[in-house]
């Protein structure tokens, strides 16, 4: 794999689309090919399956089905985009990853890290980021951020959801210290993106 996948990952309202954004637009400017995707999503069949996951319609989903989805969605989306786009020598953005099911699936909703483990490497075939950016915040200001008329099926989840899903990042960065980089989400939208350059070229002046 020639390329470097480089992944976003924060709870709700952290700012973190918006620094996957601003990176796209700093390597683009470098003409570096870049490619910026999301998960739940990307290629259209993992669209429709983000549709599903968060619609509010569905609160009946059970924790099971919802973490199976979200690896349904992410298989088609590493198979068909991420891992042909790193083939190509292309640079990939992703608007979370497989740390996301860690967090919010195994931290909690509490499903067996073991089993997570077990499906994501099948999921992914086995590809880890490069780098993960952890945009860090507390969870009563990511929610506050969100308006409440729009929220979706996670996004209407309660506050202490929301904390353990913060806690399970946090104890995720702390345990692969080697591709994460952990970002202050209190700080301005300029001042995250200069941090998010610098370990970017540290990271590429080590290759
Ligand atoms: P987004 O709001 O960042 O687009 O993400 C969609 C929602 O899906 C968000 O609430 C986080 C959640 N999610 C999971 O619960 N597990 C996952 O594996 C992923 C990728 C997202």
């Amino acid at each position: 794999m020639t390329g470097t996948f480089i992944t976003f990952e924060g709870i709700e309202g952290c700012g973190k689309s918006t620094q996957a954004k601003m990176l796209k637009e700093y390597l683009e400017k470098l003409s570096q090919p870049t490619l910026l995707t999301r998960e739940p999503g990307g290629p259209e069949i993992s669209e429709k399956i983000r549709r599903i996951l968060l619609s509010v319609d569905n609160d009946e989903m059970l924790p099971e089905t919802e973490m199976l989805l979200y690896m349904a969605s992410r298989s088609q989306h590493t198979g068909q985009w991420i891992i042909p786009a790193l083939q190509k020598g292309m640079w990939v953005i992703s608007d979370r990853y497989y740390d996301s099911t860690l967090a919010y699936q195994g931290a909690a909703r509490k499903i067996d890290r073991q089993i997570i483990d077990l499906i994501t490497r099948y999921a992914t075939y086995g590809l880890v980021p490069d780098i993960t950016f952890l945009v860090d915040l507390p969870a009563e200001i990511g929610l506050s951020r969100i308006a409440a008329k729009d929220a979706d099926r996670m996004e209407k989840e309660s506050l202490s959801f929301h904390r353990n899903v913060r806690d399970g990042f946090l104890a995720i960065a702390a345990s692969e210290q080697a591709r994460y980089v952990i970002l202050d989400g209190k700080k301005s939208i300029d001042e995250i993106h200069l941090d998010v350059i610098k370990a970017v070229e540290e990271w590429r002046n080590n290759q």
